[in-house]
């Protein structure tokens, strides 16, 4: 009997894979909007430690792509001073609207609501001097973002990554997978995230867009250990369920959370582990071999977006 309700579940998750619109982040991270910086504490304090290492001057043209609630924008536009700028993108107007608050003292940072790669494309070629891409790739398509990020910077202008890896959230996964098994009727789109496996991976990934890697590392934080009703205040207040709260059909999303509440109170309590990646590049004046081709392919729609 299990047998033949996880084969149909199976049967419903392959099928939405095929014909299901992709979940959309950006309504989840409108709702998150107001409640994100108070509860992303432990993610916002990864970024920070990252920031240290980047090397940012005084006078930078900066990107802060995506720029969420504005925390890493308004740390970047003191930075660079008033004679740098800071451009902050996301696609959340709700975000926006946090970051506008966040940074409304600030005279050289300029805010944008709008998809991130699509925005990049609106930049002039070599404009800029550093992009900072924090928890964002994971929604974007990496060689897109990668062929916009190596267009629009300078020769010597530094892209600095810090992404969520493959094997994040272990635990939290396993319990909504098996809650997805238990009511796959619950979910209606396709949640589609593109995490890095390592810092190797992705410090690879940047290589072969002429980047020259200055510093990777991967790194976790862990979240005490909390009860259901705790975790869920956690993943929906965070943003960090943004992609897979909109994957369920409203009609079963308080029952499907409720379920996964009691299945993980069902076990022993365990801590919440995130673990992330980082790495910061600097694009080389001259390509590497391939990268000119593999970017005029692009161009031509010759590698798929
Ligand atoms: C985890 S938050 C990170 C925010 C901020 N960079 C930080 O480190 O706190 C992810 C952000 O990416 C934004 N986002 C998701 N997909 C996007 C896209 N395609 N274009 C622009 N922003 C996007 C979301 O709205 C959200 O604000």
């Amino acid at each position: 009997m299990a047998f033949i309700t996880k084969a149909v579940a199976m049967a419903r998750l392959f099928s939405l894979q095929a014909v299901a619109e992709n979940a959309c982040p950006r309504v989840d991270y409108d709702r998150a909007a107001a409640t994100y910086a108070a509860h992303a504490q432990l993610l916002a304090q990864a970024g920070e430690e990252f920031l240290d290492q980047i090397p940012i001057k005084s006078g930078d043209r900066v990107v802060d792509a995506p720029a969420g609630p504005g925390t890493h924008t308004a740390r970047l536009a003191k930075l660079v001073g008033n004679g740098g700028s800071v451009i902050g993108i996301d696609i959340s107007q709700g975000m926006i609207a946090e970051a506008c608050c966040k940074c409304s003292s600030l005279a050289n940072v300029q805010l944008q609501c709008g998809e991130l790669t699509a925005a990049l494309r609106q930049q002039r070629s070599q404009s800029m001097d550093g992009i900072l891409c924090s928890f964002g790739l994971v929604y974007l398509n990496h060689r897109s973002f990668l062929h916009e990020t190596c267009r629009v910077l300078r020769s010597g202008g530094w892209l600095a990554v810090i992404e969520n890896t493959k094997d994040t959230l272990a635990d939290v996964n396993a319990v909504f997978l098996e809650t997805v098994m238990d009511m796959p009727f619950a979910v209606a789109k396709r949640v589609s995230l593109h995490m890095p496996g390592s810092s190797g991976h992705l410090a690879s990934q940047m290589a072969r867009y002429s980047f020259k890697i200055v510093a990777a590392y991967d790194g976790q934080f862990e979240l005490p250990c909390c009860d259901g009703n705790a975790l869920m205040e956690y993943l929906t207040k965070a943003g960090v369920a943004a992609g897979y709260l909109d994957a369920l059909a409203p009609a079963y999303r308080d029952q499907f959370l409720s379920r996964f509440v009691a299945k993980w109170d069902a076990v022993e309590a365990r801590p919440v582990r995130h673990k992330y990646c980082a790495a910061i590049g600097i694009k080389q004046a001259k390509c590497q071999p391939f990268a000119r081709l593999r970017r005029l392919l692009h161009g031509l729609g010759g590698i798929k977006p």
